[in-house]
């Protein structure tokens, strides 16, 4: 079977693309082959944590790759799509034609969000390109992913309320927190998995288990055509 693609859009920076596209990515090759694609050139975090976890760990199940462009993008994912399991995106912090093309590309496009009223706002303009992806790829799915959730805090859950009725995008049941492990781990090209604060712990596998149940949940389809794609990506 064809590679899953599983993308992390976000306009706002430092929404938390990169550290969920580490984790769950990580997560996800301990029982499956797994190909990262960082499109936030020159930024490119993702391939800088990639790079310092290879050089002092042996990893299994994990590869990278760039795409600096719209058709790097489009031969990346394409040329790899039976050579893994899943193709997890690392999002650009711009609407580009690299950004339109993520989301037309993926099965299920996340779109990391922290409770605040602004970021629900300033993701309008997001939700409006899933929109219109998806009458293209009637397939495409995407969820809000709550990042640096504060429990028990009222204005947290009016925020996720007002998410729903705003962006009409469903969330996935389980919450981020804000916990100094995501900085921490990540710096030393790690995951929260892989550290010492077992609720960080305990919240990526369980968030990377809903991310798949809502894949197994998706009927079997073709991805777009490269056409489709590019006359997507550049359509604004
Ligand atoms: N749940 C969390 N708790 C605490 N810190 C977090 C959490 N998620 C992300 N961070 C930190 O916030 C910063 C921004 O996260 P990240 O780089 O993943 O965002 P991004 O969306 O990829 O940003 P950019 O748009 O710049 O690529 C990082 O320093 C990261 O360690
Ligand atoms: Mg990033």
């Amino acid at each position: 079977m064809r590679a899953k693609i599983i993308s992390f859009v976000q306009m706002k920076g430092g929404a938390g693309k990169t550290t969920l596209c580490a984790n769950i990515a990580s997560t996800l090759s301990d029982r499956a082959n797994v190909l990262m694609v960082d499109t936030d050139f020159p930024q490119s975090s993702l391939e800088t944590w990639y790079q310092i976890r290879n050089d002092k760990y042996v990893i299994e199940n994990l590869d990278i790759a760039v795409a600096k462009n719209l058709s790097q993008l489009q031969k990346v994912v394409r040329s790899n799509l039976d050579n893994y399991d899943y193709i997890l995106i690392d999002g650009h912090p711009r609407i580009t034609n690299i950004t339109r093309a993520v989301v037309i590309l993926s099965d299920l496009a996340l779109i990391p969000l922290s409770p605040s009223q602004v970021e629900v706002w300033s993701t309008k303009h997001l939700a409006g390109i899933v929109e219109e992806a998806k009458n293209i790829n009637v397939h495409l799915e995407t969820r809000i992913c709550w990042n640096r959730y504060r429990v028990r805090t009222n204005s947290a859950e009016e925020v996720v309320a007002e998410a729903k009725k705003v962006l009409k995008i469903e969330d996935l049941p389980t919450k981020l927190g804000n916990r100094v492990a995501y900085l921490d781990s990540f710096a030393q090209g790690l995951t929260v998995a892989e550290w010492h604060d077992q609720a960080a712990k305990m919240e990526i596998w369980s968030l990377t288990s809903a991310i798949q149940r809502t894949l197994d949940k998706q009927a079997n389809h073709r991805i777009k055509t490269e056409a489709q794609v590019d006359t997507f990506a550049k359509a604004k």
